[in-house]
């Protein structure tokens, strides 16, 4: 037997059924709430399933979030409105070295240490002044006084945008710090042994032209003293012998003392002794003047030089101080420039010329060859001989000053240290070289101008 449901939702019994009419009207309303039931039921199981799936993804993020935070290295600690702790990270707890839980709801502040502790507390409970702030802090920790810690303030909003609290991160500069000021402290005593090392290189390239400017003067000037003491013996003798003329001694006397003190001899050596001592003289004031040429080294004003025009005019100029036929040949590319002080660069041509002439004045044929050319940035200028080239040992010497090969009085051995002194000046360089045919060669660079 089948039960019905009547139309106020009662049970009635198969005996008792209701008129054909009333029972389909009472079907459809019961196939309704059926339907009714069924579409409730297949939206709880959505919704259900629409429930997990967000509940996943937000374990997702939360697990998420979480290993980041856990995984960073910087200590990470998110504070309250009134500065007490609500989150830290594990950063944070291996450096206060105490459990996350003895940790929350602490004031942050007592575990700053002094100095800063008042400043820091007052802003993470006023707010932050701007968005991000930085101090440099240290914590007190379990086992003591942290490291210095560079740590950046965060405020925290919430979704209405109201200040929430502060986060803040941190990491361990003390390291930093302290490798940054050995390096401070190394580049500092590199510097003051740079420019000790480079005040003794300055003084000993003047104690060594102080002791070759001694030694050179030296030579003629106890030439002129000797001479000097001699002239003033002749002096005394001319005087014993005049005052016996003018005493009115007889002649017999005067011959007779004539012969003694050698008047005759005295008068013959005496035009030597003047002449030895005037060359002596004009050794010290030919040293004293080259020596002056070393203070025009910094002088004259820069502007672009011809070197063209330079190299000519030093070439004439050097060799119409010289007797004796000498070919020179040019080379020269044209328009080279560079720029300084004209004198300067003439200076050291005229120098170099100077010495290509005296080298090949014993060749058969004296040839000197000027080339002049540019070499990327740079304007390079040699100047070969076909004289004796240098011997060996010698190229390192040439240089230095008051080093000569010449016979007293034809060199003072500062023409090449006065030009390698220039052209270092103007960031060049000067060179020397045998040439493979014979002959020396000097290469002077310069910055094209
Ligand atoms: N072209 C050259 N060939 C061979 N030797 C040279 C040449 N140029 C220079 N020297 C050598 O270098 C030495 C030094 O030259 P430097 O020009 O400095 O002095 P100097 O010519 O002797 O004297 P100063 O130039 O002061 O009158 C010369 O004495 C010489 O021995
Ligand atoms: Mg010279």
């Amino acid at each position: 037997m089948t039960n019905d449901v009547g139309a106020d939702g009662s049970i009635v019994k198969g005996g008792d059924r209701a008129p054909p009419g009333l029972d389909g009207e009472r079907e459809a309303v019961w196939i309704e709430v059926i339907r009714k039931m069924d579409e409730v039921y297949a939206d709880l199981l959505r919704y259900e399933t629409d429930l997990e799936q967000k509940n996943a993804a937000l374990e997702e993020a939360q697990a998420f979030i979480s290993s980041v935070i856990e995984s960073v290295s910087d200590i990470l600690i998110a504070c309250g409105r009134d500065g007490s702790i609500l989150q830290v990270n594990p950063a944070a707890v291996y450096l206060f070295g105490r459990p996350a839980e003895a940790l929350t709801g602490r004031p942050l502040v007592e575990l700053i240490d002094a100095p800063d502790r008042v400043r820091v507390d007052a802003l993470l409970k006023a707010g932050l002044s701007s968005d991000v702030m930085t101090f440099e802090i240290r914590f007190v920790t379990a086992s003591g006084i942290s490291d210095l810690y560079a740590v950046n303030g965060a405020t925290r909003y919430d979704p209405a945008g109201a200040r929430v609290g502060t986060v803040l991160t941190g990491r361990p500069i003390g390291e930093l710090r302290r490798a940054y000021e050995a390096l401070h402290a190394a580049h500092s005593e590199l510097q003051r042994a740079q420019r000790q090392l480079v005040e003794q290189e300055k003084m000993a390239s003047l104690g060594r032209l102080v002791a070759g400017v001694a030694h050179e003067l030296n030579n003629p000037i106890s030439f002129v003293y000797g001479n000097i003491h001699t002239l003033e013996r002749y002096r005394q003798r001319l005087g014993t012998y005049l005052g016996a003329i003018h005493g009115g001694a007889d002649a017999a006397e005067i011959d007779a003392l004539r012969h003694e003190l050698r008047i005759d001899a005295l008068l013959d050596d005496s035009g030597s002794l003047i002449e030895g001592t005037l060359e002596g003289a004009m050794r010290v004031s030919d040293i004293v003047k080259n020596l002056r040429r070393l203070s025009f080294l910094k002088a004259g004003e820069a502007q672009q030089v011809d070197i063209e025009r330079v190299i000519r005019t030093a070439a004439r100029w050097a060799s119409r101080a010289k007797a004796g036929r000498v070919e020179i040949v040019f080379h020269i590319e044209k328009d080279l420039s560079v720029v300084g002080n004209e004198g300067q660069f003439h200076q050291i041509i005229v120098n170099l010329v100077d010495n290509a002439l005296d080298a090949s004045r014993g060749a058969t044929e004296p040839l000197i060859e000027i080339r002049a050319s540019r070499r990327g940035g740079e304007v390079a200028i040699a100047i070969a001989d076909n004289g004796p080239g240098f011997a060996e040992g010698l190229i390192d010497k040439i240089f230095e000053p008051f080093f000569t090969t010449k016979p007293v009085g034809e060199g003072t051995g500062l023409g090449l240290w006065i030009s390698y002194g220039i052209a270092r000046e103007y960031g060049g360089a000067l060179a020397a070289a045998n040439r493979s045919g014979g002959g020396a060669v000097f290469t002077l660079t310069l910055p094209a101008g």
